[in-house]
């Protein structure tokens, strides 16, 4: 079996992700413009490549971003409470003249690209603008979570952002905050019960254990003040 074929996120119970494949790891800041909002990520640093690695899923580790037992000293509920159904079956739909957004709450891991410049919504409402369109098409390829997409009018497309098969742990350095697990790429995440969600260039997965709607992130690590740095 190739790398592409054991590339896999698996969910284990009450546990962490085993991740299989040699997927790369690395930090992905999200870059803070002046009016205090995200406007672009970029990438600080790269881990060693790894076969296989177990990242932290209840957000305890002393060994972050990897898993070190914690999670059953501390007796974690990792019960998977996601939705399981299509990402289409659960969004709200904003139709603007060139560009229409889907937006699904449950997935939302609250990142707030979509926040400048009124917010992404407004944007596609005033999309036969090129500027508002070409703004509102990069608030929702800047989305980690896929909570929000943008589509193209004319052709009835999503608009997704090119990414390679990677894991990034999202850090926002200007708030000393962390992040939930930013999965690009297409990589497909099994459920504990065996089964696999439906595979997406986006996700966002919980790391700092408290999300509702686990294993996706939830932006509960907001109201939690996660660090997974010391
Ligand atoms: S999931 Fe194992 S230490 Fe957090």
């Amino acid at each position: 079996m190739d790398d592409k074929s054991r590339r896999r996120i698996r969910v284990l119970v009450d546990g962490p992700y085993l991740v299989t494949g040699r997927i790369p790891l690395v930090e992905d800041d999200m870059v803070i413009g002046a009016d205090g909002e995200p406007t672009c990520w970029e990438q600080t640093a790269v881990y060693p490549e790894q076969e296989t690695y177990a990242l932290c899923r209840c957000g305890e580790s002393k060994r972050m971003p990897f898993c070190d037992g914690t999670h059953t000293k501390i007796g974690f509920d990792g019960t998977e409470t996601g939705c399981r159904d299509p990402y289409l079956t659960q969004v709200e739909w904003t139709k603007g003249p060139q560009v229409d957004l889907t937006w699904s709450r449950k997935l939302c891991a609250e990142a707030r690209f979509c926040h400048r410049a009124g917010d992404a919504w407004t944007l596609a409402e005033k999309s036969d603008d090129p500027a508002a369109r070409e703004l509102a098409i990069e608030e929702a390829c800047c989305c980690p979570s896929g909570s929000l997409v943008a589509w193209d009018k004319e052709t009835g497309r999503p608009i997704e952002p090119e990414h390679a098969p990677s894991i990034g742990l999202i850090e926002n350095p200007q708030a000393g905050a962390s992040g939930p697990i930013r999965v690009k790429g297409g990589i497909p995440i099994e459920a504990a019960d065996g089964t696999t969600y439906e595979v997406r260039n986006r996700v966002t997965l919980c790391r700092c254990g408290r999300s509702g709607n686990k294993p996706f992130c939830d932006g509960t690590h907001v109201t939690a003040g996660f660090k997974a740095k010391a």
